[in-house]
């Protein structure tokens, strides 16, 4: 029955052409050096998807409200460990010396291996993560095109004149919000470049890791040149970075973990995707529908546990005191359905986690002058299930403005002019992505000119950065060491060194 859905989605995708997923109405300013089309999501508008998409979550234990543990794995042990190390580093060498075009060929099929499994995918995203699959969905999309791009960009290795050489073992420990698209770009960036890497999942989407780790072996990814090792996130530093065979470590978190494996081993390449504290400016010229829209999914997307994710919003001028765009806002979140991943109309997810430190306490206790605007509740006994909050008055300098809650609350800000937004925008450590809503190209101009942020994005959501399209990747100390941008045409020099040159050392 499964294979009848999955056939009449397939069948539908020939005679029906499925729209791309929504793009950034921003073209970018010069036409890119090279074609990529990105693969497109699960069109959520035809029924039959709805049908196909019904069926995975039928899939999913329910037996709690939010995430359900549904699998349990064995943690690697030392001699394990040392091991996989020795035979990962063994065939570094040999993945390293195949030509650029011998490792696209099998991203290629990597590429069709997890759009055939994208079912299962969902799935174990929604069982394991509680994603629900407005977000789930795009992320395989991804995944799927870190294959093909990074394909291309091997490809492209063998025409360079510089001998570009490959680290042998790359470690690449993802984190659990994106359990799919994250240590999918990592470790295919790293194959790609020519190096053997060691994938360490996150401990709450383990599961995850194995399917898309078994889906890289079908397709042709020998099992000598990627492993897969499970252990605990304070194991990752003793046993995986502090050992010297590792080249380089891809790691995505916070910055006090890629601190941390920096003092650990002074000189250790490490590619390092870390915090967010992202904004949203709104200025008067903004279309406030589409504002709020853009707002409200970026900030409560995945339960705004993204470091992409929207926390603060700045209204300028006089969208500041609109009451309109106040109560536009309100209704909106309001009116997000939240609930567990396996119902269909669920739109804002579980926490992964139930709330605990510094997001707890950014859902229940204000700072001085704030109120909520949106008041949080909490709607299961665990705590993971939590619906949206807004606080409104945060004061430059306090806690909403500068901390990175990691969940679903959103700070209002306000400014008398664009200036002053920009300012409350680049007063934060980090810079990961940001946005402006404006229709005005002076404003867009201005804003563009002199945001500090890796990802600005005008008149659009502030997370889903595409492959190709929007290379991703922060400033500040939103990033210790990552170069390049993932999904960016230099990704993959990342991962090695140019013979003759010390250009990345
Ligand atoms: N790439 C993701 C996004 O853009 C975050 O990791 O939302």
């Amino acid at each position: 029955e499964e294979q009848r859905f999955r056939a009449s989605v397939a069948a539908l995708d020939e005679s029906v052409p499925v729209p791309h997923r929504t793009q950034n109405r921003q073209a970018p300013p010069v036409p890119a050096p090279e074609e990529f089309t990105n693969t497109p999501d699960t069109d959520p508008a035809l029924p039959q998807n709805r049908e196909w998409g019904r069926r995975i979550l039928e899939r999913v234990p329910t037996s709690k409200l939010g995430v359900t543990a549904v699998h349990t794995h064995t943690l690697s042990s030392e001699t394990e460990v040392d091991a996989v190390l020795a035979a990962a580093a063994e065939a570094g060498r040999a993945w390293g010396a195949l030509s650029g075009a011998e490792r696209a060929r099998i991203l290629d099929r990597v590429g069709d291996v997890l759009e055939a499994r994208r079912a299962d995918l969902l799935e174990v995203m929604a069982a394991e993560g509680g994603k629900t699959l407005d977000q789930s969905d795009p992320e395989v999309s991804e995944a799927i095109d870190f294959a093909r791009y990074y394909a291309e960009r091997a490809r492209e290795l063998d025409t360079l004149e510089a001998r570009f050489v490959p680290s042998r073992l790359t470690v690449v420990a993802p984190p659990w919000n994106f359990p799919v698209a994250i240590p999918a770009g990592c470790t295919l960036g790293a194959l790609a470049s020519g190096s053997a890497v060691v994938l360490k999942p996150a401990t709450l989407t383990a599961r995850c890791g194995s399917v898309l780790a078994e889906a890289l072996w079908d397709a042709g990814v020998p099992r000598e040149v990627l492993h897969l090792v499970h252990m605990g996130e304070r194991s990752l530093g003793s046993r995986l970075v502090a050992d010297e065979r590792v080249d380089r470590v891809v790691l995505t978190g916070s910055y006090e973990t890629a601190e941390s494996f920096r003092s650990l081993r002074p000189g250790l390449r490490l590619l390092a995707e870390t915090s967010g504290k992202n904004a949203i400016v709104v200025t008067p010229s903004a279309d406030p529908d589409l504002a709020v829209r853009d707002v409200v999914q970026s900030a409560f997307g995945h339960a705004g546990q993204k470091c992409s994710a929207a926390s603060l919003v700045i209204l300028v001028g006089s969208v500041a005191t609109s009451r309109r765009f106040r109560d536009q806002l309100v209704d909106a979140v309001r009116s997000l359905p939240v609930g567990p991943a396996h119902d269909p109309r669920t739109r804002m997810g579980p926490l992964i986690e139930p709330a605990k430190g510094k997001l707890l306490e950014a859902l229940t206790t204000l700072e001085p002058g704030e109120s909520w605007l949106v008041r949080p509740r909490r709607l299961d006994d665990e705590g993971r299930l939590w619906t949206p909050g807004v606080r409104t008055g945060v004061r430059r300098g306090s806690r909403t403005h500068r901390i990175e809650f990691f969940g679903p609350v959103l700070g209002v800000m306000t400014a008398r002019d664009l200036d002053e937004a920009i300012a409350l925008q680049n007063e934060v450590e980090y810079g990961l992505t940001a946005g402006l809503h404006s229709l005005d190209p002076d404003e867009i101009g201005h804003w563009l000119d002199r945001v500090q942020a890796g990802n600005l994005y005008v008149n659009r959501g502030i997370t889903g950065a595409i492959v190709r399209r929007q290379p991703f990747g922060g400033w500040k100390k939103s990033s210790v060491g990552a170069g390049f941008k993932a999904g960016g045409p230099n990704y993959l020099f990342g991962f090695g060194s140019w013979e003759g040159a010390a250009l990345d050392e």
